[in-house]
Formats: structure tokens, sequence, C-alpha cells
């Protein structure tokens, strides 16, 4: 089922999500309902508290930017490892219309658990690490347009 996508600046889009306490069948509906949604929207990361839900929950599929990249969800993402910096150009579901550029890591390592339950280990770089930083930002209640480089222009699609 297609969730609705809050936008900026509702302040649920600010609160911090709670840790997911036992991954059940709640949980894999959410997962589901959040990829319908991305693909819906033709978003390529969504965190669940964008469509409501107070959980530490993030569905990505960057496949639109790197084909060779399969669709994931991660349920308490933690990031363990970051190296170097990339600035790139990055906009949000959550903030539609408006585009800036962001510094972040250029790789990550997240740990989490996948749908199942299962420990789930992410080594990345380029597109998905800026997706899983994007995604786990909104689950500190942090939006990209909180980090914009100060020289960026923020621009309208
Ligand atoms: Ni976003």
């Amino acid at each position: 089922m297609r969730r609705e996508i809050l936008v900026y600046p509702d302040p649920f889009l600010a609160r911090k999500a709670s840790p997911v306490a036992a991954v059940d069948d709640r949980i894999r509906v959410l997962v589901r309902d959040m990829f319908e949604t991305m693909y819906a929207a033709e978003g390529v990361g969504l965190a669940a508290p964008q469509v409501g839900v107070g959980k530490r929950v993030v569905v990505l599929d960057v496949s639109p930017v790197d084909e060779t990249i399969a669709p994931v969800a991660v349920v308490n993402p933690e990031i363990v490892w970051r190296k170097g910096s990339a600035t790139a150009v990055e906009g949000c579901l959550s903030v539609p219309g408006v585009q800036g550029e962001v510094c972040r890591a250029e790789s990550v390592e997240v740990r989490g658990m996948d749908e199942r339950g299962n420990p789930l280990r992410i080594k990345a770089a380029g597109i998905l690490s800026r997706a899983l930083q994007h995604e786990i930002d909104h689950l500190d209640g942090v939006l990209f347009i909180d980090r914009l480089s100060s020289s960026a222009a923020v621009s309208a699609k």
C-alpha cells in the first residue's frame, strides 16, 4: 500500500526515530509499503519518518543511477565507518522542488538488519554511500537542506 509522503516543514520530519525492537511482519509490511511509495514517487531512497512512522527503517534503490546496485532495506542502520568527503547535488521527496550541494563522507560502512532480521553489513561508495547517509539523517530528524554547503545555490527543479 502506498503511503503519504510528509513534506517539509512537517514537524514529524525533525523528530528522532526509535530503534526497531523486533523485525516482525509489521516491519516487513512497512518495508514493502516504503518501496512501493518510493517507486511511485520515483525516488532512490526513503526513510520511515517520511511516511510518518518514527522507526529506524530505510529503503534504497539507486539502480536508476547505478544499475549494478540491488535494492536494499536496512533496519536500525548505523554508520560504523566513514572515509573521505565528496560534494554532490541532492534532492529529497520530502523537500519537493529543491536541490542543493551537500558534502558527505565519500565511503561508509553501515551495519543493521535486513527485513528478515538478519545482520546486514554494507560497505558503500558513490551514490549508495550518499543515499545511505541521506536516509540515515532522516532517522535523526536531519534533512539535506540542513547540510547545504554555504556557498551552494539552492535551485528549483
Ligand atoms: Ni530525503
